[in-house]
């Protein structure tokens, strides 16, 4: 059976599309069948693994407004198992789109149409916008559990409330099997000692909620040059520099996610 993990915070700029993009493409490398979705109008995990505008004419939105099937816009990527839906700045259209639709069912659009390609994919990845507005809904109604990346830096826990307030009003409306998988502590800076408290927070009162390593460390994706590079070559870490830092990292939480299934 496929898994769906949607990644999300609200807060921008926190590490969720280098964890969409990076995860996917470990667990690709891992050898399992992988979609990741891109559901943010930003589309910055499609531009990340190499595609510009002219590589397709149709993505996400295209899909959710009921004009392509999913299967027609997806995308090989250069990792053979890991397949792309691509998105585009059309996409900000679907919060007009679903404002003059007046049907309801609207927040489980996503899910229907990840129904009809599922089975070919053990793990669907969904990236999601910094906001907590019908596409992040869409993405936690869709998902079997979130990932929710934070970073290592002053106010990271602020918002977290208004985040895990929505989490669990879904969980009691539209998706009662959403949980959360895990919090995952990003760019996180040793030397920093801003970084090493918001990491101590987050042993304090998430502890059961922190990824584990193979030897029970924490998994904690550190600041990383190679990983903000990356994008910019159109690469996952994995193709980028594999035994770069953040790479490692990236590869512990996806072997810590193989080992939970
Ligand atoms: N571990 C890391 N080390 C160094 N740079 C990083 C790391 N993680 C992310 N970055 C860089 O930080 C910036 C923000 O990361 P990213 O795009 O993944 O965040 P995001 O939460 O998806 O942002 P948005 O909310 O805008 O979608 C990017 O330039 C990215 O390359
Ligand atoms: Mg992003």
């Amino acid at each position: 059976m496929s898994e769906i993990i949607a990644i999300a915070n609200q807060k921008g700029g926190v590490g969720k599309t280098t964890t969409a993009v990076n995860l996917a493409a470990s667990l690709a490398a891992a050898e399992k069948r992988v979609l990741l979705v891109d559901a943010d109008p930003q589309a910055n995990a499609t531009i990340g693994l190499g595609f510009s505008r002219s590589d397709y004419e149709y993505n996400i939105y295209h899909v959710m407004i009921g004009r392509k099937a999913l299967s027609e816009v997806i995308l090989n990527t250069e990792l053979k198992t890991l397949d792309l839906v691509p998105s585009n700045i059309g996409l900000v259209g679907i919060e007009k789109a679903f404002y003059d639709d007046t049907t309801k069912g609207k927040e489980l659009i996503l899910k229907k149409k990840l129904a009809e390609v599922k089975s070919n994919y053990d793990y669907i990845i969904i990236d999601s916008p910094p906001a907590l507005g019908p596409i992040t809904v869409n993405a936690l109604s869709a998902a079997h559990s979130v990932i929710i990346p934070i970073q290592c830096e002053f106010y990271a826990l602020e918002g977290l409330a208004q985040l895990l307030n929505t989490v669990k009003l879904i969980k009691k409306t539209i998706n009662p099997k959403l949980r959360i998988k895990g919090f995952l502590p990003t760019m996180y800076s040793p030397q920093n000692n801003l970084s090493k408290q918001v990491l101590l927070d987050l042993q304090q009162h998430f502890k059961s909620k922190l990824f584990e390593d193979k030897n029970d460390a924490c998994i904690v994706i550190p600041r990383n040059i190679k990983l903000a590079e990356s994008p910019s070559f159109g690469k996952p870490i994995i193709l980028y520099d594999i035994k770069s830092k953040g790479s490692v990292a990236y590869q512990h939480l996806a072997q810590s996610i193989l080992a939970t299934a």
